[in-house]
């Protein structure tokens, strides 16, 4: 299976902090938002990752994760040139697709909760059925978000992007996974009145051939997106509270790069030494400790 990591879009609605840097490398608390997703997918075992961004920033990225082998992963960058929806991500990801299957992520959502890794594994399952899978979260205001109409069993009845009468309060979350029919799929659409390649399409032809599944992440579990000021404080600050409470770090990639077994402790110890003049080099060193 590849990952897609989606970074690109204007981030207008954070400027001018995103003028001169994008959204996706702005900190949520300790570390660069990107981590958040890209941590997600290692937690969903996948190696290969792909991030599309726009033409501005996609060499910022290539500085922070160069070509992944730090990670033990293999990390390629690709450009949009406009941004003309997060569907388009899978057009333009199709040569590094192949013919696998796909997780695709969005660079400014968060997930955090225990028991992700197996949700994670049963979807990747399901693309191998020729199912997409969806993630579900019920919020207060699901007018922002794709929303999901479910029926008593979580079988998907309906979705809209953004309706201004919602059928549910259940979001789409910004998590996908899709088997490689995705490509053919995305190609297909036409934009939407915002003249955008919606994912809400690409999944509304899933459920149309009968072939997409939804996941609820449940009362417990935390989802947040962070494209506007006041959201992105409330990421830093739920990320803070956790990590100063259990002493656990949230995203730490060179922690789950180790539990995956993808690197040595030695290379750890290097990007402990790289960061050694804050906590997160410190955790770094408390990790080799245990
Ligand atoms: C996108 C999707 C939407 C989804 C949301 C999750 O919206 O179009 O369906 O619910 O991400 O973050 P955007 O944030 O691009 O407006």
């Amino acid at each position: 299976m590849k990952g897609i990591i989606l970074a690109g879009g204007s981030g207008t609605r954070l400027y001018p902090s995103t003028l001169a840097l994008c959204k996706q490398l702005l900190p949520v608390y300790d570390k660069p938002m990107i981590y958040y997703p890209l941590s997600v997918l290692m937690l969903a075992k996948i190696r290969e990752v792909l991030i599309i961004s726009t033409p501005k920033d996609i060499s910022k990225f290539e500085t922070l994760f160069a070509n992944g082998k730090w990670l033990g992963m293999e990390i390629d960058y690709c450009v949009q040139d406009k941004p003309e929806g997060l569907a388009q991500g899978l057009i333009l990801a199709e040569s590094f697709i192949d013919s696998d299957t796909i997780c695709l992520i969005l660079g400014d959502n968060i997930f955090y909760g225990q028991g992700l890794s197996p949700m994670l594994e049963s979807a990747k399952q399901n693309t191998t059925e020729g199912f997409a899978t969806i993630f579900s979260y019920h919020v207060k205001n699901p007018k922002a978000f794709g929303v999901v109409e479910m029926d008593s069993k979580g079988n998907v009845l309906s979705i809209e992007e953004k309706p201004n009468e919602p059928k549910s309060n259940y979001a789409a979350t910004g998590l996908y996974f899709y088997d490689n029919s995705a490509i053919h799929i995305a190609k297909d659409i036409s934009p939407s009145a915002r003249g955008e390649l919606e994912i809400t399409d690409v999944n509304l032809a899933y459920l149309k051939q009968n072939r997409l599944k939804a996941q609820n992440l449940g009362r417990g579990f935390t989802w947040l997106d962070t494209g506007t000021h006041d959201s992105l404080i409330e990421a830093g600050s739920f990320v803070q509270t956790i990590e100063l409470r259990q002493g656990y770090k949230i995203a730490c990639l060179e922690e789950i790069a180790l539990n995956n077994g993808w690197i040595s402790e030695d290379i750890v110890a290097q990007r402990a030494t790289l960061l050694s003049k804050n906590s997160y080099g410190e955790y770094l060193t408390q990790l080799l400790q245990k």
